[in-house]
């Protein structure tokens, strides 16, 4: 009896124990159950969602970002052409020339006075120019602004020694122009008429180019004859002060001839008279420059001898026109360029006296030396022969001129200033 309550109290608690068991198996199944019926769905629909919501933000983003980066983009691809820009120059317009059309083209003092403002008419047109310059009277500065163009070379050199260059044409303006300036080293004045133009006739016999000499009105020294025309040989002191820039430009036309004659070269000679405009240097000596600079800076206008004796000026530019048009024509004998309107130096001392206003007088300091008394051109064979005549009214020309002297003033001032 004892053994039987003992094996039923045992299978009782068995059975307990397996109830409980029993129980907590389905409570675990019955948890699980409800979770895998319910969040799977649940959570694949928030990932779905959550992709969709972060594509949208993904594209709203880049175009959110698109949007803002516009005026960044805008300001860099500015910033890039102005980085591209920097250092490169702006030139002043260049004309396209065909290659048939374009020449090649060497200015000898081209960094002078005439010789920058023929460098800009023939650069302007689309040639190619090669300056040679010693800079003994001319200034970098003067041919400047087109350092660097791809149509342009400008050269240190002094004519008086060979120069070997391919070209098509030669512009031979070397040579000091102003009294003082070639009268300050007489031998150099003859040896650069001379040798320097028996160099460049012999680089354009060498290399087939024709060859244009600027010679000058001082040909006809103090003339007896007047108006000039070119005709007349001159009356020239062959051992005056004046004698190395006079003969060595009657030399240097001989010269041309000469090549012409017996090398077959061809020559052009342009008998230049009295020229200014902007880009003369301020304290060469030259009537022009010499009167404004003194009107300027209220000195006194100095009249060499009685101011009786005549000058006839003509502005650069018409100069320049007359140049380039004798060295493209067929004509082959000299030619005088120059403005025929005449008029005293006194006179000439009055216009600028007003033209630039102030109060300074206007004396008279002893006569030059084998100053010529009247000078003023024929014309009639440019106006034959280029169809050319002066249009720049002296006035005109007076007033840009002086406009050049005051900007030049004004710097060298503002110069001497930072020097001190
Ligand atoms: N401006 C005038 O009124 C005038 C009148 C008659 C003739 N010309 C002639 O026109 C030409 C130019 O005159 P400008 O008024 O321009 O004078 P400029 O003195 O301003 O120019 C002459 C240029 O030749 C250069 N030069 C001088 N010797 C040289 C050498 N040995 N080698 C290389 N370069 C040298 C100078 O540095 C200068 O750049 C000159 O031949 C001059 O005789 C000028």
């Amino acid at each position: 009896m004892t053994i039987s309550v003992s094996v039923f109290a045992f299978v009782q608690r068995r059975v307990k124990v397996f109830l409980l068991v029993f129980l907590i198996t389905i409570l675990v199944a019955c948890w699980a159950l409800t979770r895998s019926n319910e969040s799977v769905p649940v959570t694949r629909l928030s990932k779905k969602l959550m992709q969709e919501i972060q594509q949208k933000i993904e594209v709203h983003n880049v175009e959110m970002f698109k949007q803002a980066l516009k005026p960044i983009n805008l300001k860099l691809s500015e910033l890039e052409r102005n980085f591209q820009d920097y250092g490169k120059k702006r030139f002043l317009p260049v004309k396209y020339l065909a290659e048939k059309d374009r020449k090649r083209i060497l200015i000898t003092g081209g960094a002078g006075f005439v010789g920058s403002h023929l460098t800009d008419a023939l650069m302007m047109a689309g040639h190619e120019v090669t300056v040679a310059d010693n800079y003994f009277t001319g200034r970098k500065q003067n041919v400047e602004h087109w350092i660097g163009h791809e149509n342009f070379e400008l050269i240190n050199h002094d004519i008086v020694e060979p120069l070997l260059i391919e070209v098509d044409q030669i512009y031979h303006l070397a040579s000091p122009a102003s009294p003082p300036n070639y009268m300050y080293n007489p031998i150099k004045t003859i040896k650069t008429n001379a040798i320097g133009t028996l160099n460049m006739l012999g680089l354009a016999k060498r290399v087939h180019a024709r060859l244009l000499l600027a010679s000058t009105s001082e040909v006809y020294g103090d003339p007896e004859q007047h108006p000039q025309n070119e005709d007349y040989w001159g009356h020239v002191n062959p051992i005056g002060p004046r004698a190395c820039y006079d003969e060595g430009k009657r030399v240097a036309e001989t010269m041309c001839y000469a090549y012409a004659k017996q090398e077959h070269v061809e020559v052009r000679v342009a008998r230049i008279f009295n020229t200014f405009g902007p880009r003369m240097h301020m304290s060469d000596g030259r009537v022009v420059s010499n009167f404004i600079m003194q009107a300027l800076q209220d000195k006194p206008l100095t009249v060499y001898g009685s101011g009786t004796q005549t000058r006839s000026f003509q502005y650069v530019s018409d100069l320049v026109n007359g140049l380039i048009l004798l060295m493209n024509s067929n004509y082959s004998k000299p030619v005088n360029i120059g403005n025929p309107d005449e008029h005293t130096i006194m006179q000439f001392a009055q216009i600028i006296k007003k033209a630039v206003g102030g109060k300074a007088p206007i004396v008279n300091v002893k006569k030059m030396e084998d100053d010529p008394q009247r000078r003023k051109p024929d014309i009639s064979r440019a106006l034959k022969y280029l169809g050319w005549k002066p249009s720049v009214a002296l006035e005109v020309g007076i007033n840009r001129t002086i406009e050049y002297f005051k900007r030049e003033l004004h710097k060298s001032k503002k110069s001497k200033l930072v020097d001190l």
